[in-house]
């Protein structure tokens, strides 16, 4: 354990509920890998408290915190700059201090994107993806697909209005994509998983025993992979069924790890040692 000093640096994460969140645990095992002279701890801040939460971040010269559910969105006008990226995607996930100014960035879409590389083999351009969901986290990955060359992307959510207002926020900015919606069911879904070379689920279904149980991935083409964002547990019910049909598959833990170690970067600078948060959280979290 590091020795906390007068000189001791300190990182963090805000959210509500925060009790459950896995950034500690990683974010701390890198740092001491390091032998950084920083801690990362929890805050729970209340949705009520977000402002005087942050003024107090503010004032107490935190380095750099993140930012998890329910505060992704609500904490923007509380910033001075967002990077471009969290500007388009419209949430926050990682905050750093630069002087006296608080800048949000975003590092959940680039690190979805490195997660499909180094867990499925999977390189977005020129495919052909199928989304399920259209909240904040189909939303990074969207943009995220796109800008990294994907040729078409289906989304396809319950309420239908809500997946054509997302795409309708992109479609201008990637006009080479080819963006369309559908009904989360069979009807919608069932006519491009023959097409799709990747699947993902954005939505929270598969946590606390919900599940697809209309979805048959059996329909989905050979070398087609299937991505999970859910990781709890972690063989999912959709990677259950990725499994029976013969997929590829890999659920979010490696999300996870790729965009806290690009907050990593962020805050200290340095390249976060390798496979140091990987291997805490498989620790934890694997068979
Ligand atoms: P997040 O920021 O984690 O993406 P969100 O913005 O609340 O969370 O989005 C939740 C997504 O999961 C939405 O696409 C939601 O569908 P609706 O737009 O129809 O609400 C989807 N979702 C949540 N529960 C679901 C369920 N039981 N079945 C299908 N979709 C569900």
């Amino acid at each position: 354990m590091t020795e906390i000093t007068g000189k001791t640096r300190v990182l963090g994460i805000i959210g509500w509920p925060v009790a459950h969140s896995l950034s500690p645990l990683m974010q701390n095992a890198a740092l001491q890998a390091l032998g950084m002279d920083y801690i990362y701890v929890p805050f729970p801040v209340t949705p009520e408290a977000l402002p005087v939460a942050v003024l107090g971040l503010r004032s107490l010269g935190v380095a750099g915190f993140n930012v998890t559910i329910p505060h992704k969105t609500t904490i923007i006008p509380l910033l001075d700059e967002l990077t471009p990226e969290a500007a388009f995607i419209g949430a926050v996930n990682t905050v750093r201090r630069e002087g006296d100014q608080l800048i949000g960035d975003n590092t959940d879409g680039i690190g979805f994107v490195r997660s499909l590389a180094e867990d499925l083999e999977f390189q977005p351009q020129g495919k052909t993806i199928l989304l399920l969901g259209a909240g904040g986290a189909a939303r990074s990955a969207l943009v995220s697909l796109c800008a990294a060359g994907a040729a078409e992307i289906i989304i396809a959510n319950r309420t239908i209005e809500n997946a054509d207002a997302l795409i309708e926020g992109v479609a201008d900015r990637y006009s080479q994509v080819r963006l369309s919606t559908v009904t989360l069911d069979s009807v919608g879904v069932d006519q491009y998983l023959p097409v799709a070379d990747l699947v993902v689920n954005t939505t929270s279904v598969g946590m606390g025993g919900s599940s697809f149980d209309w979805l048959d991935l059996s329909l989905l083409q050979k070398g087609g992979r299937v991505y999970d964002m859910v990781y709890s547990p972690p063989l999912t019910p959709l990677l259950v069924k990725a499994k029976g049909a013969g997929h590829s598959y890999a659920n979010g833990i490696g999300m996870l790890i790729a965009q806290g170690e690009e907050a990593f970067r962020l805050w200290t600078g340095a390249p976060p040692p390798p496979g140091v948060m990987k291997t805490r959280l498989r620790a934890l979290l694997d068979k």
